[in-house]
């Protein structure tokens, strides 16, 4: 008999976990990626090929590590294709002038290597990124989504053995970039072309309140608070009629703090604060934004920056910044630099310090970073944050002392400057930590059932 059970899916803009709740009422995050170090929670990434095969979570990341330890390069190639073409000439003062008949010549990039794509989630509200560039051909993101959802559904149908064909997928309060309603639009055609035939919505911190208060019989008003690779996301809701009083999100993340940490401890190492040439200039401010991820980092790989570097040396009071700053880009070393900007970020929540170390050709950082620094770097988001808290509690009409409890969730919400905060405005008895990876999935697996059983 078919079990008629439906799923819900947290797609992260670091993580994705997919539940269902099984026979006896409990939420079962399923294993889609077993050699993942918790294999119910897969990395939100994508490797690409040049002939379009795509691999997803772990073994995704391993196959970019490879390719760049190997060194397999993209090149551009020009070609003739063979065919002729009509190309309009410039008309000139003696007036028409007839199409002149050319060789087609086009560019084809060549790779044996592929392509990460990550942090999917951050795009799906950007009206600039509609398509994403794949080896030349342009495909829409939401057909790439798509992709990683039919996967996690594939995945999810064969553990359970049958195909499953409604969901609810997890939306934070606010996408980065606005555009709530785009991304939306964006998700369910994604979910569709996962094969999904019915499609709803829950906010990403009302989960995480149906996981968290699934046993509250008495009266409470908690605030749940969901903090991310890519948002925070806080709700405020009365138990048990799971009434929510406030939805307030802030579009930032753990993503945001790795580009702090590398603009503030890092970009010295390539170039910022070194001079250049006769009159003795900074390098323009442009390349350090583009170093803000390592996505950005791998699109300054043209022809034109090397050029730049070129001229960038001359006098340059930090020559060695310099050969680091390219062998970072051309090398395709901005993955590896921001995975272990991650690892250090993370130790950084269970110790004082961390050693950030990386050594590449012409790339040598041995570093420490400590706590204190690293929580200075962020005090402007701490004050955004508490910001943040404030606005729910007056969406909500309430104080914070009105406030029984504070459910926190998210893998962001493991920094203790972060746990300090809320235990400052709220008392340390009133924290109730979730599992940070598993809960939003859990949660939606809940509504799913209630949704779907209407
Ligand atoms: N122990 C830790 N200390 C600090 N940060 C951590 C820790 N573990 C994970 N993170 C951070 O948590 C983020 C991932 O958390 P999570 O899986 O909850 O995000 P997500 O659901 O993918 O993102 P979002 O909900 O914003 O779309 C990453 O930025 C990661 O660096
Ligand atoms: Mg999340």
């Amino acid at each position: 008999m078919a079990k008629k059970i439906s799923y819900g899916i947290d797609f992260g803009t670091t993580n994705s976990t997919i539940a269902y709740i099984n026979e006896r009422d409990e939420p079962v995050k399923l294993k889609i990626d077993p050699n993942a170090d918790n294999p119910c929670v897969m990395r939100s990434v994508i490797y690409v090929n040049q002939k379009l095969d795509m691999l997803f979570g772990k073994p995704a990341v391993d196959a970019y590590i490879t390719d760049v330890a190997l060194n397999k390069e993209s090149k551009k190639r020009i070609i003739e294709t063979g065919r002729m073409i009509k190309v309009a000439q410039p008309a000139n003062a003696g007036g028409f002038v007839p199409d002149k008949i050319v060789p087609e010549i086009i560019e084809v990039e060549e790779s044996d290597g592929g392509r990460l794509l990550q942090a999917l989630k951050s795009n799906l509200s950007s009206q600039i990124v509609s398509n994403i560039n794949l080896f030349g051909s342009n495909k829409p993101i939401e057909w790439v989504v798509g992709q990683f959802l039919k996967e996690m559904k594939q995945r999810a149908d064969e553990i359970i053995g049958e195909s499953i064909n409604k969901v609810v997928i997890g939306r934070p309060v606010e996408y980065v970039g606005g555009n709530n309603q785009l991304a939306i639009d964006r998700m369910r055609s994604a979910a569709k072309i996962a094969g999904f035939k019915e499609i709803e919505f829950e906010y990403e911190p009302i989960a995480a309140a149906y996981d968290y208060g699934i046993d509250i019989k008495n009266k409470q008003i908690s605030l749940i608070y969901d903090f991310g690779g890519g948002t925070l996301d806080i709700s405020i809701v009365r138990f048990p009629e799971k009434e929510v009083l406030a939805n307030v999100g802030l579009p930032i993340g753990g993503d945001h703090f790795n580009t702090k940490i590398f603009t503030s401890e890092l970009s010295q190492y390539f170039g910022k604060g070194s001079k250049y040439g006769l009159r003795q200039l900074s390098l323009p401010e442009s390349i350090f934004a583009s170093m803000k991820n390592w996505y950005l980092i791998s699109l300054l790989k043209t022809e034109s920056f090397a050029n730049s570097i070129e001229h960038f040396k001359f006098m340059n009071t930090n020559p060695k910044a310099l050969l680091a700053l390219k062998s970072l880009v051309f090398n395709n070393l901005g993955f590896g630099i921001y995975e272990e900007i991650e690892k250090v970020k993370k130790n950084l929540s269970s110790k004082e310090f961390e050693k950030y170390n990386f050594i590449a050709k012409d790339i040598e950082i041995n570093t420490t970073i400590t706590k204190n620094v690293f929580e200075k770097i962020i005090q402007d988001d701490l004050v955004n944050i508490d910001k943040t808290i404030n606005k729910a509690l007056k969406a909500a009409n309430i104080k914070s002392e009105e406030i029984d409890a504070v459910a926190t969730t998210g893998g962001s919400s493991l920094i203790p400057a972060i746990y300090k905060q809320l235990q400052n405005k709220f008392g340390a008895k009133k924290i109730k930590e979730s599992d940070a990876f598993t809960s939003v999935a859990a949660g939606l697996a809940h509504r799913a059932k209630e949704i779907f059983s209407r």
